[in-house]
């Protein structure tokens, strides 16, 4: 990742490149959503001009328990700040706060193809899931994410691989748009680490780790106790063989190997030399106890963050006045565009 970071990384003398992404509060945050995501946001502050949302409009489109959905938001909020992510230093808001949104995602709507939406892969896979609940918004989730990253002009999405596909789409509409209508967008790029970019399930190593899993043992939380991070490795499904390898067949151990990586900045030939000799129990343990207590500086943060509501609603609020200013210039840049009167 940090080479990734240092050759994206722009000359002094240059404007910073705009960074824009976002979690859905729908579900506890894993290590996929720290590793794909969160961490990296926090390793890009310093160099990048960035804002990072709550996306809390996309979490609807699968049924919320309200009460959870709120308390969620707060606790994403809390879960950057105790990543690192500083308020001061980056725009952190929460997407319903900010009502431009919601306005330019029905405007990107009309410029967005109902074949396009039939094709992303999240789509199909949630209709499937949410039989009972295929609605609109599941459908054209897409263009409002599209709504995210154009609205603050961002040059650089990072994510994992699982929204790499989205990414593509909202440089499609925005190049549709630009096509039409003049320059209005930049045209943004997906960003994805070099390892951990998708981080598996526990239980079936073949699945991606979800936040919506119901199986408690296939996902660890950024922020569960050092015991439940190291029981849940434990448990973690591997292969019948005992050599820490990373190799075809074994995306149990693959998948360990990826996060202990991550964690440790070792790579695979590292690792494997690591353990060398010892069986697949250590090496569990020891991905455990390395997460864990990388995790466990944030999970003090957090726990202080959770206390003091008050404070992460000032947060909240001073962020949504400068997403909303800087996303203001947009939407009524595409409203004049495409025809709506803009009285000045
Ligand atoms: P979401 O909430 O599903 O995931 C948040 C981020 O975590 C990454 N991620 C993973 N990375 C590695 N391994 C995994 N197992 C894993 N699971 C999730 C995701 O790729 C993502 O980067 N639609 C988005 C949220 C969003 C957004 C945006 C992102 C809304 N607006 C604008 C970027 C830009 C989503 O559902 O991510």
């Amino acid at each position: 990742m940090e080479e990734i970071i240092r050759n994206a990384a722009p000359a002094a003398e240059e404007p910073k490149k705009i960074i824009l992404s976002g979690i859905q509060p729908s579900g506890i945050i894993t290590i996929g959503n720290y590793i794909g995501a969160v961490r990296n946001w926090a390793a890009m502050q310093e160099e990048y001009d960035c804002v990072y949302c709550v996306a809390d409009l996309h979490s609807i489109t699968v049924r919320q328990d309200p009460a959870t959905l709120r308390r969620r938001i707060y606790e994403t909020l809390a879960i950057y700040m105790a990543c690192g992510l500083d308020p001061e230093k980056n725009v952190l808001f929460v997407q319903s706060m900010v009502p431009a949104h919601a306005q330019l995602g029905w405007v990107l709507d009309c410029y967005t193809m109902f074949g396009e939406l039939s094709r992303m892969t999240q789509f199909k896979d949630k209709s499937k899931k949410y039989e009972q609940n295929i609605n609109a918004g599941l459908f054209t989730y897409p263009a409002l994410m599209a709504a995210d990253i154009l609205l603050y002009q961002a040059d650089l999405v990072p994510v994992g691989i699982d929204q790499k596909q989205h990414v593509e789409l909202a440089r499609d509409i925005a190049n549709r748009f630009n096509q039409i209508y003049g320059d209005t967008f930049t045209i943004p790029e997906p960003y994805m680490p070099k390892v951990g970019a998708k981080i598996m399930s526990l239980a079936e190593p073949t699945k991606k780790m979800s936040k919506s899993d119901e199986n408690a043992n296939a996902t660890v939380a950024v922020m569960d106790t050092k015991d439940d991070i190291i029981r849940k490795f434990k448990r973690a499904v591997t292969d019948s063989g005992s050599e820490v390898r990373y190799g075809e067949g074994k995306d149990g151990v693959n998948n360990l190997m990826a996060i202990y990586s991550a964690f440790t900045g070792k790579d695979m030939d590292a690792i494997a030399d690591e353990f060398a000799g010892k069986g697949y129990g250590d090496f569990k343990l020891a991905v455990g106890e390395t997460v864990a207590d990388a995790l466990a500086p944030a999970r003090e943060k957090y726990e202080a963050l959770m206390k003091d509501k008050a404070y992460l609603e000032s947060v909240m609020k001073d962020g949504a006045e400068r997403a909303a200013y800087r996303a203001r210039k947009t939407l009524s840049k595409v409203y004049r565009k495409v025809g709506f009167v803009q009285p000045k």
